[in-house]
């Protein structure tokens, strides 16, 4: 009697769960449980359930996160008051709108209400008072730049974001204000100007043993979507032909898959997120890497200890999982219908993987190599200064996926190839292809098209 009953429990539990299972696919369920034409495993759930929150996390951090570098920014540098101007409270003139837009700083569409939106489209807000920059940043509405402000309203302090090098807008209410478009560099950011423009630069001039004068130089030698991140290891300012040092900003979108980063592959996307998070932006947090203790190619680093750099407490090391995820969900976007020519594209893939014998670096489609990933400067035909910046005295074969997004500011490391043109000029001469002049545009519209 007992048995039959619980039999017959069994039986119609089991016929529920068919029926539910069979209800959850007739009626969708999850997007990934449609495609299956099953349910999740409750493991499955909850690793598709992290995977989501952690992407979420990522982009929170990726946009929003300071790691607590307000304590340089505003603390030392003191460049929230250059910002206000002398009118709010702040030094000199202060940076008007129009000034922050021409110096490359993005606004964020989507943190405006929409009163200041229609106030702006009838032209009724000044953009050329620092107050209205203020103002902006109460909204949160300045990518990569976050206000601290005090109970009265004054700003007292200031940090950056990731996103302020590596997000842009997409110009959609105007130029340089629109939605948010993440992993794209920022070619546009002038952020050796917007640093020299800070009040107290003595630090910087302390840490490099050199002047205040001297900083400022090399600030503004770098100019827009350049900056220079070992400066600060090797105090190298300059090159040896006298020619600035930063690098371009390169895309964080399209690294899922790749294996060494930076433009001469210092290490991988969690490595670098951990060095410019502690040591470039000044977040508070940890970063080691016993290579920059080398005094000979990193006097300043080994000198100031950052290779060793143990921030209490730790606001960046717990993010590090979340900021390296969203990093990989960032595929490289598609270029426009029409920025380029499909037909010529088609046969400049020919050229890219036979004649030009590209493929073989840029390995589709993750264009770079599978494996260790990089190249001596002597191999590609360029000069050997900014690898020998890095541990690794190599040069990263760049990954090409959305070149067409950072076109601005030219090609390689530095820019020194001002056009797609520019470049396979070097590569014909430097691999002798003998490509004849149609193959060499074809490959260019291959180029724009990846
Ligand atoms: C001040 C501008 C600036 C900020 C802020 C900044 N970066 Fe970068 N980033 C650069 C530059 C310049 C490089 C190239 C460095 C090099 O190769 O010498 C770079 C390189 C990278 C790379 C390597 C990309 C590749 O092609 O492999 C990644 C990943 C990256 N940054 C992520 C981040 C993250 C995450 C943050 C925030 C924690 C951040 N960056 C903050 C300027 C910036
Ligand atoms: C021996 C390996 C190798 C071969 C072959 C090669 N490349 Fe490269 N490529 C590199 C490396 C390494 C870089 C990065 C150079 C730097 O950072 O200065 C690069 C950079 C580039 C860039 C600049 C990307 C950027 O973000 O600025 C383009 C465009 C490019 N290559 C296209 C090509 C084309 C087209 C060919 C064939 C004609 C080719 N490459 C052949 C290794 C290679």
């Amino acid at each position: 009697m007992r048995r039959k009953s619980v039999l017959t429990v069994g039986v119609f539990l089991v016929g529920a769960l068919v029926f539910l299972a069979e209800a959850s696919f007739v009626t969708g369920g999850s997007a990934w449980a449609e495609g299956h034409g099953e349910e999740f495993s409750k493991n499955e759930r909850r690793v598709h359930d992290h995977t989501q929150s952690t992407l979420d996390h990522g982009r929170q951090i990726f946009r929003f996160d300071t790691f607590g570098d307000e304590a340089f920014w505003g603390g030392t540098l003191h460049l929230h008051q250059a910002i206000a101007g002398a009118q709010n409270g702040g030094v000199g003139a202060g940076v008007s709108p129009k000034t922050a837009l021409a110096v490359g700083l993005k606004v964020d569409a989507d943190a405006l209400p929409w009163q200041l939106k229609a106030q702006l489209s009838a032209g009724r807000v000044n953009l050329d008072d620092p107050a209205t920059t203020l103002a902006l940043l109460k909204l949160n509405a300045v990518v990569g730049v976050t206000g601290f402000f005090d109970n009265a309203g004054n700003i007292r302090s200031m940090g950056v974001q990731c996103a302020l090098c590596h997000s842009t807008v997409d110009d959609s209410f105007a130029p340089g204000i629109g939605k948010r478009l993440d992993g794209w560099a920022n070619r546009d950011l002038n952020i050796g100007l917007i640093v020299s423009l800070a009040p107290s630069l003595s630090s910087i001039a302390d840490l490099l043993q050199v002047d205040v004068a001297t900083v400022k130089k090399v600030l503004t030698s770098w100019g827009p979507g350049r900056f220079d991140a070992v400066l600060d290891k090797d105090g190298k300012a300059f090159r040896p032909d006298g020619g600035q040092a930063g690098t371009l900003i390169p895309p964080a979108f399209g690294l899922a898959g790749v294996n060494l980063h930076t433009w001469t592959g210092f290490g991988s996307v969690p490595y670098w997120n951990a060095y410019v998070a502690v040591t470039e932006m000044r977040g508070s947090g940890t970063f080691f890497d016993a290579r920059l203790s080398d005094p000979g190619q990193y006097p300043v680093a080994a000198a100031s200890g950052s290779f060793n750099t143990r921030g209490t407490p730790d606001l960046v090391t717990a993010k590090l999982p979340a900021l390296h995820q969203y990093q990989l969900a960032l595929a490289a976007p598609k270029p426009p219908a029409g920025s380029f020519d499909a037909a010529a594209a088609a046969r400049g893939k020919e050229v890219f993987d036979n004649q030009g014998r590209c493929a073989s670096c840029h390995v589709p489609p993750l264009y770079t190599e599978p494996g260790h990933n990089l190249h001596t400067p002597a191999e590609i035909g360029v000069d050997s200064f900014q690898a020998d910046r890095s541990p690794t005295h190599m040069y990263r074969t760049a990954p090409l996926a959305g070149l067409w997004t950072h076109q601005k500011g030219g090609f390689y490391h530095d820019g020194r190839f001002a056009t797609l043109s520019n470049v396979v000029e070097h590569y014909d001469t430097q691999f002798t292809l003998g490509l004849r002049a149609q193959e060499k545009t074809d490959l260019i519209e291959y180029l724009k098209s990846l």
